[in-house]
């Protein structure tokens, strides 16, 4: 039976650091909606063509082509064994629309993890962050630097700040996920799935607290 996580918070809290370990650690592959569209805009496909605008705003973008993307990507075989979504859903109409997909697997969200953190954190955290050009790979300028300034470790490529990180844009996405978003955390609640996780500590006890409460 596959296993589906969804990891809920606010901008920079954590969520794709946190998803990619549970990832790794559980053999879950890692569903990021947020990583498919900034590749969809690198390789500058139709999708990536349409959502720019939507991300470079700190808008969400619409929910049609964000559940299409997502039923795209769950029917590949990586997903068989299940997956863990990271930054999706966002609003109540994708939770209603990732039931209905995961009921054709026969399935259903097993854990939703949701991680918190002040916003100042939060705002400490992005503005800090730098992103490998090439596959991803994230860093922080204080918490997690790369052993050479602007350069990968894991694959040397250039490391850049996403556009979306900039100040004012940031305070938009916060703005966004308090409207559209936070309605997901009574979602969820009121259906026995979620659990509450501080993310202002360090990433390995937030891992800890995590792996802890995927237990029960
Ligand atoms: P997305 O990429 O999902 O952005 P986000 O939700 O705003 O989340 P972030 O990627 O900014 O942060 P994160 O929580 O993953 O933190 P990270 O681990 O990197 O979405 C971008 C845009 O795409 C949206 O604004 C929207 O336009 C669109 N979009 C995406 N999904 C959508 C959907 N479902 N529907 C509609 N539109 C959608 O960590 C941040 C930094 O902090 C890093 O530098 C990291 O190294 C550091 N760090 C992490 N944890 C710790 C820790 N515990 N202690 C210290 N530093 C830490």
């Amino acid at each position: 039976m596959p296993f589906y996580i969804v990891i809920l918070g606010p901008p920079g809290v954590g969520k794709g650091t946190q998803a990619k370990i549970l990832s790794e650690t559980n053999k879950l592959a890692h569903i990021s909606s947020g990583d498919l569209f900034r590749e969809n805009i690198k390789n500058q496909t139709e999708l990536g063509i349409l959502v720019r605008s939507f991300i470079d705003k700190g808008e969400l973008v619409p929910d049609g082509v964000t559940i299409a993307m997502i039923k795209d990507r769950i029917s590949r075989p990586d997903c068989e064994a299940g997956a863990i979504f990271d930054g999706f859903p966002r609003t109540p109409v994708q939770a209603d629309a990732l039931e209905k997909m995961l009921t054709e697997f026969k399935s259903q969200v097993d854990n939703v993890l949701y991680i918190t953190a002040a916003e100042s954190v939060l705002v400490e955290r992005v503005s800090g962050r730098w992103t490998c050009r090439a596959n991803g790979h994230v860093y922080h300028e204080k918490f997690s630097p790369p052993k050479e300034t602007g350069k990968c470790d894991i694959d040397g490529s250039e490391l850049y700040q996403r556009d979306d990180d900039k100040i004012e844009t940031v305070a938009r996405r916060i703005k966004v996920y308090l409207e559209q978003t936070a309605p997901l955390i009574d979602y969820y609640h009121q259906r026995g799935k979620l659990v509450e996780i501080d993310g202002t500590k360090p990433v390995e006890k937030v891992t800890e607290l995590l792996l802890s409460a995927l237990k029960k």
